[in-house]
């Protein structure tokens, strides 16, 4: 008995310590292939107390440029003694906690700001406490969700308008709340807007104006707050197909109905690859030229740049990508920032599926194409050996922006086709739609994901594949499956006849669609002088081409081959009323590496009060400007 005793005493003063440590210090770094879910960039502990649903309840105050009201939620922990949220730049005026309808105001804590992060808003609990409220309203400049637009900023320069832009962590920039994409939350909103202003939210949306302003929103499916998201301004609605319509400015919304006139068809697509639609409604909205991406997937209403309008429908790819959202990433989501490729790899390769579905093989294998050579182009930038090229990222204590390059998008694609070609698209095709339904509205590390996939298909078919070459190394593997397209091969056959000194009007153009145009001007040489320069503008009118991915891509050519300065208003106007980043930085940089940084500084005085935080924050630091 003694003995025993004795061992167990030794045992328990060997644990003890152990657990303490455990318990007290911080997590050790994980090992890459763990399945570590600590978010880095959020101040929430979930663990502890976590947040289940938000009723929001805010005014829009355009004068201002102020959102204010509250936001309310219900909670789960299990005794914690407080609740944290993220808060940036915002204006607390109170906090009360509650079982009921009851609330008692509380004394919180707001941590020290991290300018990244911002701060932990610490809301004590009592054991019964079962719903927060935060009462608040946004700072004027500091909300950098937020972009308010004056009307000379839109289309129809009537009315001003709003959008709100979250992911990665802008959220809490304009509601605190736990923003991690580890968190999932229902929501409800009352948003008291302008009268002759219609809102609109990723939720279920008016299709018409109230006069009352007063609109209110449901969102029944769980999702990360940074898809929660808001757009107020002079809207309409036109319906596409039963379940799809565009929102846009009146003298916008006929135009975009017809671009986007397939997107039921890509809807119907996307379900027979990898299942039902589950979230009711796929709406689109036009946004004014400053929205800072091309497309942004809120749940049942994407955010889109209005500078995929081309006229002729090419660019809808960007549609199939953000609808393609609503399993990949809206569905099943990242746990943290890190696993950001299993956002956005996974969809990339369902966009290019969908297309391929809809318009067939060799309209994606163009994709395919142009995308392989971004990443290659991106590769070169960040260096070949760089971790920043791998598909698990480590973006702790930097901007989960940094995150933002081709390799999450492209060589997570790259790898999910070869995972394709090695298991056979019907058994790969199998997997995917099993994985989304098995994952569905839940969150995944890249750790776990591939756990899943060594179960569920490696190790079921017995493949053979390199995935940690793949997921924890840099650049591109060897065994990358190259993508051909024919319909390029063409296009190069014109390349080499105009290097061996054909005239650009000789050339056989004939056919070519939006996607062979810019494959050839990527292949056009980099030291051509400004007089050949010309002639091809002269050929083919790229500077006044109402394409902006012609445009972008013509404009850095110009920029490097010296020819830039002919064409100087159109590159202006184009910088000025465009704020898509993608466009902007390779501009701008263009300007800076070839010793015009004057130049990129004089247009981006004019341009930067147009452009939305995200754009901002990107050139100031590439032009070594502050506000
Ligand atoms: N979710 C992204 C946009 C995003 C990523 C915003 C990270 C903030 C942080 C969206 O789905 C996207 O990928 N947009 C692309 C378009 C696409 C066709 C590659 C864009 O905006 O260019
Ligand atoms: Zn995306």
């Amino acid at each position: 008995m003694k003995a025993i005793s004795n061992t167990l005493l030794i045992l328990a003063l060997f644990l003890l310590p152990a657990c303490k440590t455990d318990n007290r210090q911080p997590e050790p770094a994980p090992a890459e292939t763990s399945t570590n879910r600590t978010d880095y960039h959020s101040h929430a502990q979930p663990t502890l107390a976590v947040t289940n649903h938000l009723s929001l309840n805010l005014k829009v105050d355009f004068e201002k440029q102020v959102l204010s009201g509250y936001a309310r939620f219900d909670i789960d922990h299990q005794g914690a003694e407080e609740i944290v949220l993220d808060a940036r730049n915002l204006q607390i005026e109170r906090v009360t906690t509650g079982v009921g309808e009851e609330e008692t105001e509380v004394e919180y804590r707001l941590s020290e700001p991290n300018p990244l992060l911002g701060s932990g808003l610490h809301i004590p609990l009592a054991p019964e406490t079962a719903i927060i409220t935060v009462y608040y309203s946004t700072s004027p400049g500091g909300a950098d969700a937020v972009d308010w637009l004056e009307p000379q900023q839109t289309a129809d320069k009537q009315y001003p308008f709003l959008f709100t832009q979250g992911q990665a962590i802008l959220t809490r920039t304009w509601i605190p709340c736990q923003d991690s994409p580890g968190i999932r939350i229902t929501y409800d909103a009352t948003i008291e807007a302008p009268s002759e202003l219609m809102a609109v939210m990723s939720a279920a949306n008016p299709q018409k104006n109230d006069e009352s302003g007063l609109y209110h929103f449901e969102m029944k499916q769980a999702i990360p707050p940074y898809l929660i998201a808001l757009a107020v301004g002079r809207l309409e609605f036109k319906p596409i197909g039963d379940r799809t319509g565009v929102y846009a400015e009146p003298s916008v919304v006929g135009k975009a109905a017809y671009e986007f006139a397939d997107m039921e068809k890509m809807l119907v697509a996307a379900e027979a690859l990898y299942g039902p639609y589950l979230w009711d409604r796929y709406d689109v909205i036009v946004l004014p030229p400053s929205f800072p991406f091309g497309g942004m997937e809120n749940p049942r209403l994407t955010f889109a740049t209005p500078t995929i309008i081309a006229g002729d429908r090419s660019l809808t790819a960007l549609i199939a990508h953000e609808l393609a959202h609503s399993w990949s990433g809206n569905l099943v989501t990242n746990a943290t920032w890190d696993d950001f490729w299993l956002n956005e790899g996974f969809t990339v390769y369902f966009e290019r599926r969908i297309m391929e579905a809809v318009y067939g093989k060799s309209y994606a294998d163009m994709l395919a194409q142009l995308g392989y050579q971004d990443l290659e182009a991106d590769v070169a930038d960040l260096g070949p050996e760089s971790a920043d090229t791998h598909l698990k990222l480590h973006l702790k204590g930097r901007d989960p922006d940094d995150g933002m390059t081709d390799i999450a998008y492209e060589k997570g694609a790259f790898f999910l086709t070869l995972l394709e070609e090695k298991a056979g698209r019907e058994n790969f095709d199998r997997f995917l739609k099993q994985y989304f339904k098995a994952h569905q509205f839940q969150t995944l590390t890249t750790g776990e994901f591939v756990e899943y996939l060594n179960e569920n298909l490696i190790d079921k078919y017995q493949l053979d594949v390199n995935i940690d070459e793949w997921i924890y190394g840099p650049g591109i593997p060897d065994n990358i499956p190259l993508p051909k397209s024919g319909r390029f091969s063409q296009v190069d056959a014109q390349v080499t006849a105009l290097l061996a000194g054909s005239a650009p009007q000789a050339l056989e153009t004939g056919e070519w669609t939006t996607h062979e145009w810019l494959h050839f001007i990527r292949h056009l040489p980099t030291d051509m002088n400004p007089e050949k320069m010309k002639g091809i503008d002269q050929a083919f009118n790229f500077s006044r081409s109402g394409n902006s991915e012609i445009l972008a891509a013509w404009f850095e050519l110009a920029i490097g081959n010296g020819y830039a300065s002919q064409i100087r208003p159109q590159i202006e106007a184009f910088l000025v009323r465009v704020g898509r980043r993608k466009f902007l930085t390779p501009l701008y940089r263009a300007y800076k590496e070839n010793g015009q940084l004057e130049t990129a500084k004089e247009i981006y005085e004019k341009a930067r009060p147009n452009y939305h935080a995200v754009s901002r924050n990107t050139m100031d630091k590439l032009l070594e400007m502050g506000s």
